[in-house]
């Protein structure tokens, strides 16, 4: 049985585990094309497919730094004519660079890859920026014969002198290609229709949700309507996506409801497949701490009502059907403000990990055991622990006193002398004293 399991790293066939982040799908002659990040040394793009998406094999090396270029006049600036030919300025050799500073290559996120009837070509368009900071904000095209083979990289611009960051691409059913993409800082999210050749923009058709700053998008349409998923900017962080719905593509969208829990099953998206009557969704589990240990994980989307994925740790995919298998939660990692570092984060079911407490010199062990979250004084040995009837904690030095409580969303720990919690168990668990003194705001993260 092809079971897919949330979160885990993926072997492909040839032994090595697969690097396809931020990943776009096509299917194509009978498989599942899958094209993603793939940052280890000069690569760029990987390609990989499947027949049942859980049995991967390697194809290629789609984009590198060394791939072929080719220049193609993108109108994004003043000049009235096209310039296919003749000297290059230093912008316009820019712009086909895969290396635009020094040795450092170019920065490529989330390739999607569409196949153009009209020219019998493939096409993929993606992010592009310098490589070293995220200012460029352009989208990039290449190009190729067959699905998998060397892509020719045809340069980056501002589509209708816009940013572009996060992007996806939409083929609609009478193979209308749009290219959707965070614009103005991430401030709005742009719907472009593409050429018919699929090779730039033709017209910019929307601009979604203005000043609600989303990322992510991927599109797809049942029975006539068109869903969007997208999620805020967080980075490398998860935060809870949202769907929104529309009639027409460029007609009126919705409001954007929320998708999954807090985290989106500590996800972010980047594509959707549709298995027999399912839509699969697929997102990327980042690890901020080492990007190449970043995963996958497959949710089938319920539309029945409205747009919504539970959490499952595998999804069986067998003959068009899925079932999934809900498992444990997973581990739990305690994530600081504003970095992307984790502390904790080995181990599965259970794990321990030290927490300072601030500069008073103690030290806590954080423990889960079976979804329970166990606080832990390394001195004392005792506990602040949601399970049992513990309630009350006086540290060593008989300085703090906390009561458990019971709260809506979970158990609080009320510090005695503040008045103020330390920590609230829900799915998501915020860790303050509430003077921001000791765990200023540590972040609980159910590693979904
Ligand atoms: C995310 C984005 C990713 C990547 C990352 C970099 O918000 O979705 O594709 O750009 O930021 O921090």
């Amino acid at each position: 049985m092809p079971i897919y399991k949330n979160g885990k790293p993926v072997t492909a066939s040839d032994g090595s585990v697969m690097h396809c982040h931020g990943a776009g799908i096509l299917e194509y002659g009978g498989y599942y094309y899958l094209f993603g990040e793939d940052r280890r040394d000069r690569r760029r793009v990987s390609c990989y497919r499947s027949k049942d998406l859980v049995n991967w094999e390697f194809r290629n090396i789609c984009l590198s730094l060394d791939s072929e270029t080719k220049r193609h006049y993108v109108r994004t600036d003043l000049r009235l004519a096209p310039k296919n030919s003749g000297p290059m300025t230093p912008e316009e050799a820019a712009a086909i660079s895969l290396q635009p500073i020094g040795h450092r290559g170019a920065n490529i996120e989330r390739p999607k890859v569409l196949y153009c009837e009209a020219t019998g070509k493939f096409v993929m368009w993606m992010h592009f920026e310098n490589g070293r900071d995220y200012n460029a904000a352009r989208c990039a095209v290449a190009v190729c014969d067959t699905v998998d083979g060397d892509y020719v990289y045809m340069g980056s611009f501002n589509p209708v002198g816009n940013m572009s960051r996060d992007c996806t691409l939409y083929k609609d059913d009478d193979g209308t290609a749009y290219f959707i993409s965070s614009a103005r800082d991430n401030a709005d999210m742009m719907i472009y229709r593409l050429s018919e050749d699929y090779l730039t923009v033709a017209e910019h058709v929307k601009t979604l949700w203005p000043g609600q700053f989303r990322e992510a998008p991927v599109l797809f349409k049942e029975n006539g309507k068109y869903y969007m998923l997208t999620s805020r900017c967080t980075g490398w962080s998860p935060n809870q996506s949202g769907w929104a719905e529309a009639d027409a593509i460029d007609g009126h969208w919705s409001s954007i409801r929320p998708f999954g829990n807090e985290t989106t099953f500590n996800t972010q998206p980047t594509a959707v497949v549709k298995v027999g009557d399912v839509w699969l969704y697929i997102g990327d589990r980042w690890d901020p701490s080492d990007y190449l240990n970043s995963t996958m994980v497959y949710l089938p989307i319920n539309l029945e009502n409205g747009c919504s994925i539970d959490w499952a740790s595998e999804v069986n995919i067998d003959g068009g059907k899925i079932t999934t298998f809900a498992g444990d939660i997973g581990e739990l990692r305690i994530m600081l403000p504003g970095c992307t570092d984790y502390l904790g984060g080995d181990g599965y079911n259970v794990f321990t990990k030290k927490l300072a407490y601030a500069n008073t010199g103690l030290l806590w062990l954080v423990e889960e055991k079976s979804g329970c979250v166990v606080l832990r004084h390394k001195d004392s040995g005792r506990c602040l622990s949601s399970e049992g009837v513990l309630d009350e904690y006086k540290d060593g030095d008989d300085r703090l006193l906390w009561e458990l409580r019971d709260a809506d969303e979970g158990k609080l720990f009320i510090n005695r002398r503040t008045g103020k919690s330390l920590l609230a168990f829900g799915r998501r668990v915020i860790l303050t004293d509430g003077d921001d003194r000791h765990f200023g705001g540590y972040t609980f993260v159910k590693n979904y």
